[in-house]
């Protein structure tokens, strides 16, 4: 595996790549949901960049962008293990010049929930995953379910900017009892992480909802909050359609459930794919 920490080593190492190329963004703190990631990039292409990069401009003023969790070595050794054939780990000053041309999410899309939440979170975002996508060359590249409204916002950059690459969605992976797997979870203390459960139950109550043919969204949601006490503070819960507008009824098919939390110190966010 090669390490590449500047512009340059990456295009070089890159040289010596003939076939197609996966490519899986991180930043890092390399858990199992990064690693089915990997894996399924592995599966499915002839050579395979990771990388990690903790952007700055998609954490807002007071976000957790200087505690951000940092496992270098072990994510190196995971890459190494998962035969990744790149390791891109730039600097920001690799990334980044000052007064730089900027992307910006789209205004409805990208202004509900999470962009609500968090505003300017997706312009980062967007700007980073412009620039990754660019340098890796990749043919297919991966993300996960679990941040949907990435996911959604990728996929429409994608487009809206005729960028020649496949962008792959995969599932989201969760602990044994169905925590989904998330770098933040590390800050979860005591009994953190049995109240930090709430947001899967919430998702499996709506499940159980839908299963039972009981579709209204408001209905649905009563019944999550309910389930959601036990987080500190909820933020949004949101019944939306694939183009994130907010539904009055579950579409199967299409119909994206939404959860964001505050248990302890972390914000969580967890969805269901329905
Ligand atoms: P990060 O949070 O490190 O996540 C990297 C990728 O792993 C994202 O596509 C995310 O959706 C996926 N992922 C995280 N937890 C997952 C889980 N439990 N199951 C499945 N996939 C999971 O998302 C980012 O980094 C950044 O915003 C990035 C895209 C790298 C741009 O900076």
């Amino acid at each position: 595996m090669v390490i590449a920490r500047t512009i340059e080593g990456l295009q070089e190492a890159k040289q010596k790549f003939s076939g197609s190329i996966g490519f899986v963004p991180t930043m890092g703190a390399l858990h199992q949901g990064h690693l089915s990631l990997i894996q399924h990039a592995r599966r499915e292409n002839e050579h395979l960049i990771v990388s990690i990069f903790v952007n700055p401009t998609q954490f807002l003023e007071g976000e957790d962008l200087d505690s951000y969790p940092r496992k270098d070595e072990a994510d190196i050794k995971i890459c190494e293990l998962a035969k990744v054939d790149i390791l891109f780990m730039p600097s920001i000053d690799a990334m980044y010049e000052t007064d730089e041309l900027r992307i910006g999410a789209p205004a409805i899309r990208g202004y509900v929930l999470e962009g609500e939440k968090r505003p300017g979170h997706f312009d980062g975002m967007l700007q980073v995953v412009m620039k990754l996508l660019n340098l890796s060359g990749a043919d297919n590249a991966y993300f996960g379910k679990k941040d949907a409204q990435q996911l959604a916002l990728i996929t429409q950059m994608v487009k809206n900017y005729f960028m020649d690459v496949n962008i792959v969605p995969c599932e989201i992976v969760r602990d044994e009892r169905g925590l989904a797997l998330s770098s933040r979870n590390v800050y979860l203390e005591g009994d953190e992480k049995e109240r930090a459960l709430c947001l899967s139950a919430s998702l499996k109550k709506a499940t159980q909802m839908v299963l039972a043919k009981e579709l209204d969204a408001e209905t649905i949601k009563k019944a999550m909050l309910e389930v959601l006490k036990d987080a500190d503070q909820v933020e949004y819960i949101a019944i939306v359609n694939r183009e994130f507008k907010a539904l009055k009824k579950v579409e199967i098919g299409n119909t994206i459930i939404l959860v964001a939390a505050w248990v302890g110190k972390p914000r969580l966010i967890d969805n269901l794919w329905i």
